[in-house]
């Protein structure tokens, strides 16, 4: 499948505005291509209570559920400036997955498989 990277830093950069992060003040997008062609975003959302604030990555997820599920090919997350952002432990592990380790995630090098991200990674397959 094509991956329009631009498209998806796009979406991720809009979504980003989006954010409700008063109390860090650090706004986070992220855009994601599904398997079936649809795009899935999310932004972060903080909380008065500040440990149970959801990272960018938890609304995608939900979002991809949502709609409809399927597997993640490509995911774009990005900073208040929009410039690419690497994802925090926990959220590796959300994206993974949905997505396992030939997703592909954009880095200031490039798209690099989720491999490099999350090795040796705990997943569906390590309960069977
Ligand atoms: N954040 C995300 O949304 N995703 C990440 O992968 C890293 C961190 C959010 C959480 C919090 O609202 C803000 O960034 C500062 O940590």
């Amino acid at each position: 499948m094509n991956i329009d990277w631009e498209k998806l830093h796009s979406a991720a950069t809009e979504v980003m505005k989006h954010a409700y992060a008063p109390y860090s003040n650090f706004k986070v997008g992220v855009a994601a291509l599904v398997d079936d062609g649809r795009v899935v975003v999310g932004c972060n959302s903080e909380n008065a209570s500040y440990g149970v604030g959801l990272c960018a990555e938890c609304g995608l997820i939900s979002s991809l559920t949502a709609s409809g599920g399927g597997r993640l090919i490509a995911v774009v997350c990005v900073d208040g400036n929009g410039d690419f952002l690497s994802p925090c432990g926990r959220c590796r592990q959300l994206l993974f997955e949905h997505g396992g380790n030939e997703m592909l995630f954009m880095t200031p090098d490039g798209p690099k498989p989720f491999s490099t991200l999350l090795p040796w990674a705990f997943g569906p397959e390590d309960l069977k």
